[in-house]
């Protein structure tokens, strides 16, 4: 455990421009630095780093975060790795919250993600416990080293092993997270017995899930997965992206695969830019996620007939999220193959051969479409035409899909012209050349902003602040901590409040705050803009005040009334109804 007050020591500490500098060379751009993201891939840059806010933010792909989240998200370290670097580069050295040996840590479930945490932790040291489990990965060729890197885990068998990690074994979180399962009788038991466990990682490297597999070849089901849960949403996550995202960046590619054991593998034997959907089909979300990462991507399923159907149903899902720069491609194994089993037998240089030839996405589409059709009659050439056409519907890329459509033609032996006044095709001109979506942004409210102005220049806090909150406001309830925090810590940087603030509001609201900060016009005088904000803001109270007082005024019988009472609601043009009196 590193203390908490060491974090904000360190953080006030360090300088991102110098952290962000070493790995991305920066240029002065105004109060701020720039250089392509290095998070997508472009030619001219829109990634910014500020030295005020001690953010980075690129205006391409959305990244942003702290010093800590760019060596998190950059180098893939983990929170506590990051920690320790930015140490090492400041020369501060990391101390270590002492423990009482005799006295367990207090391990209270607060939230979803403490504990899935906790329970990941008791799963890895289970799997040391455990002769049977590290005998069977050991069976299935696996190294000590790359089952730690993956956190590989082992859940013991019984019923309530997890009890002992959380004495609050009742606890609805643990419900939620997907760790137990109730029966009819509602009695609670785990989740995951007597399984090998691989936790499965947010972008971030938090833990937000696991797929439990069996020992016995016998038990059923072979995996079984942590059910959707508020922080796991499976076709949108894939397993092995946190690990994998330095490596994607260094090959310039990623191969998606189908399994866990794919991905694992795949890394002992050094092919580490691998990720895997978890047991659903890839959707559109996991295809948009690695093309802000890279613009090749390699899919690699079974050489079983699951395998070519997982492989088809990748490609249809990839169509709209296509672009021209994007290169997708697939790589059939032979039967009775998997990526694991495939790069034990023939090694990593074969596996990579095969990769570098692995087949462009159009030339699997015409050959998929044309695979148990002849293109002999006349009819088999309209069934062709007809099985294209809603999938060239879904390609907005125009040069990917004017391709296509020569293709299509001619095999289908019309003219490019000919086709296009058949089928109901999008028109490729009106297509924007770039498709990268636009980030949307709406009205930033007063109290948002003031929040964030606050934040940059805690010293303004002001303890009457803390009057004027509208609490029945949802960001009312963001501003009073962030006033809180302010006032207690009126010299520390932004990034320090940040972290104070996580750990008082919803993660949610806190990523929104940090994307409106990215936004926030640092060339604007924001002590004047903080001040103006402030007044509106007491503006706004008064009024719901002086609303408030009328509306009780106004129930009063009119011959109680003082006559102070009389003159305000005179003031206001509103009469007291007679009939009361
Ligand atoms: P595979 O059966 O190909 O598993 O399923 P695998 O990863 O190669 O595992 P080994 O080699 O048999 O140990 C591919 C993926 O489909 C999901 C899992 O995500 C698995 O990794 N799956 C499979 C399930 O969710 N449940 C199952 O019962 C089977
Ligand atoms: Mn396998």
């Amino acid at each position: 455990m590193i203390p908490e007050s060491f974090i904000q020591e360190l953080l006030n500490r360090v300088d991102i421009v110098d952290v962000v500098d070493k790995s991305v060379p920066l240029k002065k751009a105004g109060a701020n630095y720039s250089a392509c993201c290095p998070f997508h891939n472009e030619k001219s840059p829109s990634f910014t780093v500020s030295p005020t806010k001690q953010f980075y933010h690129c205006f391409g792909c959305g990244a942003h975060g702290t010093a800590v989240g760019f060596l998190m998200e950059y180098q893939g370290l983990s929170f506590v790795e990051s920690i320790n670097e930015l140490a090492r580069m400041v020369g501060m050295s990391v101390p270590q919250e002492a423990r009482d040996p005799d006295k367990p840590a207090p391990k209270v479930v607060v939230g979803l993600q403490d504990a899935l945490q906790q329970a990941a932790q008791y799963y890895k040291a289970e799997l040391k416990k455990s002769d049977r489990a590290i005998e069977y990965l050991k069976s299935r060729g696996l190294s000590g080293q790359v089952a730690a890197k993956f956190q590989v885990g082992y859940a013991p068998a019984g019923w309530q092993n997890l009890q002992s990690v959380f004495p609050n074994y009742d606890n609805e979180v643990l419900n939620i997270a997907g760790l137990v399962v109730e029966n009819e009788q509602g009695k609670r038991y785990d989740r995951f017995r007597d399984r090998i466990m691989f936790p499965i990682h947010d972008q971030k490297g938090q833990v937000i899930g696991f797929g439990g597999r069996v020992i016995n070849a016998d038990d059923t089901p072979k995996y079984y997965n942590s059910p959707e849960t508020p922080l796991f949403q499976k076709g949108h996550e894939l397993y092995g992206l946190f690990l994998a995202r330095r490596a994607i960046r260094e090959a310039g590619r990623a191969l998606v695969v189908e399994g866990y054991m794919d991905v694992v593998a795949l890394a002992q034997y050094g092919i580490e830019y691998a990720v895997a959907a978890l047991g659903t089909a890839t959707t559109p979300f996991h295809i948009t996620k690695l093309m802000r990462q890279t613009d090749e991507v390699v899919f690699c399923f079974d050489g079983d007939s699951a395998g070519l159907t997982a492989a088809w149903r990748a490609a249809m899902n990839a169509l709209p999220a296509l672009t021209d720069g994007l290169k997708l491609s697939f790589l059939f194994l032979p039967k009775a193959h998997d990526p694991d089993s495939y790069v034990r037998e023939f090694g990593r240089e074969k596996f990579e051969a095969e990769i570098k030839a692995a087949m462009p996405l159009s030339q699997y589409i015409l050959q998929h479409l044309s695979e148990n059709n002849t293109l002999q009659s006349q009819e088999d050439r309209v069934r062709f035409l007809n099985e294209a056409e809603p999938i060239m519907q879904q390609i907005n890329a125009p040069r990917s899909a004017m391709y296509l459509r020569k293709k299509v033609a001619e095999l289908a032996q019309l003219s490019t012209d000919e086709m296009q006044s058949l089928l109901k095709l999008p028109n490729l001109n009106k297509v924007p050349a770039k498709a990268r979506p636009k980030l949307t942004r709406t009205a930033v409210s007063l109290q948002k902003r003031f929040c964030l102005m606050l934040l940059m220049h805690p010293a303004l806090a002001n303890q009457e602040d803390l009057l004027w909150i509208d609490d029945h406001a949802e960001e009312g309830v963001l501003l009073r901590q962030a006033i809180e925090i302010c006032l207690q810590h009126p010299h520390s940087k932004l990034v320090v409040l940040l972290r104070e603030l996580e750990s008082r509001v919803q993660a949610t609201v806190l990523r929104e705050l940090e994307r409106e900060l990215s936004a926030l016009d640092e060339t604007l005088d924001l002590t004047q803009e903080l001040m103006g904000a402030r007044q509106q803001l007491q503006d706004a109270y008064s009024h719901r005040q002086q609303a408030l007082l009328l509306a009780r005024i106004s129930e009063k019988p009119l011959n109680s009334l003082t006559a102070e009472e009389i003159s305000l609601l005179r003031s206001v043009g509103s009469k007291p109804s007679q009939n009361r009196a």
